[in-house]
């Protein structure tokens, strides 16, 4: 393993300005975001959707550090014939990879999940590597109920990805350690709170053990937020005083940066929270976005599976990325927001 070159990728993967873009949705996920514009899946449509995204070549080159890719579209082609993830490396923009494949109820634990895929892991990230990926993501899905999370899924859950990054380690590609303790429910931030200082600290536990080098690493955590369906909605500066000090709790100095997935905020959430933490200031890693969801979504809906559309989805896409790009260097303004709008 060559840390430095490791070290080196991870902190270009979260350069001042630059963030994430998630396009790595699976295919049964990406089925349900088309649903929602009413297009049908198939392999060309999604080429169709994530070239819009990839030509999206100022936005990128001036907003993303790296691209989430899906397996399927980390071989794909666009209608020219150039691979999709050329696209990427044209724009500047560091090409990653989606690598576990999906959860599977948890035995003994009812209503949770661990993610699997560890198997012939090595041999999927050789060939990863081949094709130009630089980095990669493993998302552990933690649920927050009555009786749950236990701490066997805490546990298992932390085990695999620690698993997975050592392996990433060692093909020299980038780990983004994901994670994500879920915003379904009704519990409030403290319980959030509660359950993602848990879920971190059982996580950089097994980092240790594992002997996963922190400086050639991405974590990818939730934010501290009430459930979608608490009934107290925490303000902007609650999300980001108890994030940042959660955070400062839990994640050593030696992580170069930390990128937050959106979890099914609102665009404007999670533009704005990433904004007001960055002002709180004074923080030993970096803080900016891995958003699937909260990028895209309002360029999935201008483009609606038309060609004519191109641009304007074109359009919507680069708009988030500005937004979020000025949030994580905590110099956006809600007004910016409304001038586009207008
Ligand atoms: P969201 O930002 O839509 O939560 O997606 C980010 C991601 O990559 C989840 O694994």
């Amino acid at each position: 393993m060559d840390l430095f070159d490791l070290n080196k990728v991870a902190h270009a993967m979260v350069a001042p300005g630059k963030g994430i873009l998630a396009a790595d949705e699976s295919s049964g996920t990406i089925r349900k975001r088309f649903d929602a514009i009413k297009v049908e899946s198939t392999e060309d449509s999604r080429r169709d959707y994530r070239e819009m995204l990839f030509r999206s070549k100022d936005a990128i080159s001036k907003h993303i550090s790296g691209v989430i890719l899906y397996d399927e579209t980390i071989w794909q082609k666009a209608r020219d014939g150039t691979p999709l993830i050329q696209l990427i490396e044209q724009a500047g923009a560091i090409p990653g990879i989606k690598v576990d494949e999906g959860t599977q109820p948890l035995p003994n634990c009812p209503g949770e999940v661990v993610t699997v895929g560890l198997d012939k892991l090595t041999g999927r990230l050789a060939e990863y590597y081949k094709r130009g990926a630089r980095f990669a993501k493993w998302r552990a899905v933690i649920d927050i109920g009555k009786d749950i999370p236990s701490m066997t899924a805490i546990h298992v859950n932390a085990h695999a990805l620690a698993r997975y990054a050592a392996l990433c380690q060692t093909a020299q590609i980038v780990p983004i350690v994901e994670p994500e303790v879920l915003m379904d429910g009704d519990h409030d931030i403290d319980r959030c709170y509660e359950v993602t200082q848990r879920v971190l600290n059982k996580t950089f536990q097994e980092l240790r053990i594992q002997r996963v080098a922190l400086e050639g690493m991405i974590l990818k955590p939730n934010m501290a937020i009430s459930g979608k369906n608490s009934a107290k909605k925490s303000s902007v500066e609650e999300v980001a005083e108890k994030t940042v000090r959660l955070l400062k709790t839990c994640v050593p100095a030696a992580v170069p940066g930390i990128a937050f997935l959106s979890g099914g905020q609102s665009d404007e959430d999670a533009t704005a929270h990433l904004d007001a933490m960055n002002r709180i200031g004074g923080l030993p890693w970096k803080l900016t976005f891995s958003y699937g969801r909260a990028l895209q979504a309002a360029a999935q809906k201008a483009w609606s599976g038309k060609t004519e559309n191109v641009s304007a989805a074109q359009q919507a896409f680069s708009h988030r990325a500005r937004m979020n790009s000025l949030a994580s260097k905590g110099e956006w303004k809600v007004d910016l927001e409304q001038k586009k709008a207008a």
